[in-house]
């Protein structure tokens, strides 16, 4: 099921949300934070919800627009949002670049520009959790979900393939395995 996959998707994005704000009060305390493991969930983000997670919710969107319009206006812009939250996300692999790169940079506006990427997606994700999904639920029929699936599992496109999701699998599990090292190295 679509919404089940886009929920469990959201789970997924909250437990990086999570390991990016540990990594972030390290960095706050003025300690020194794992930057592999900040950098590979900078990654991530560029590569999954960029390519996968929002194309999908936006045919989603789409497919609300056309069967209530008022909920999907409840909703918003939702391109907008994502193209807002495409924005802040190359903000912080800047903020974060500069600070690798030894350029100054106020810890201070590095906080400000990570905690807002942070607490924008969580934002979002409760948005579309709250109003999105249960609006699509109602108001899509069985052929609307039909022709979601049929564009998202088009296997000629190896964005959306089966091999794709793995790989995105495999960089999720490998970012909680630095997490953990990394933690472990710091007890
Ligand atoms: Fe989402």
């Amino acid at each position: 099921m679509i919404i089940e996959r886009l929920s469990r998707e959201h789970r997924n994005i909250e437990t990086l949300l999570a390991v990016l704000e540990r990594e972030l009060e390290i960095f706050d305390r003025g300690g020194h934070p794992d930057y592999e493991v900040i950098r590979a969930i900078i990654s991530y983000f560029e590569l999954y919800p960029e390519m996968y997670h929002h194309p999908q919710e936006e045919l989603v969107f789409a497919k609300l627009e056309l069967r209530d319009p008022a909920a999907a206006a409840k909703v918003g812009n939702l391109t907008l949002e994502h193209q807002k939250g495409t924005q802040r996300l190359r903000r912080v692999a800047q903020a974060i670049d500069s600070v690798l790169a030894d350029r100054e940079m106020l810890r201070q506006n590095v906080d400000t520009i990570v905690r807002d990427f942070i607490e924008n997606e969580r934002r979002h994700i409760t948005m579309e959790e709250r109003y999105f999904f249960p609006a699509a639920l109602t108001a899509l029929k069985p052929v609307d979900w039909a022709e979601i699936a049929l564009a998202s599992t088009n296997h000629e496109d190896p964005l959306f393939s089966e091999a794709a999701e793995e790989t995105f699998d495999a960089l999720r599990a490998r970012i909680l395995q630095m997490e953990q090292e990394s933690e472990a190295g710091r007890r």
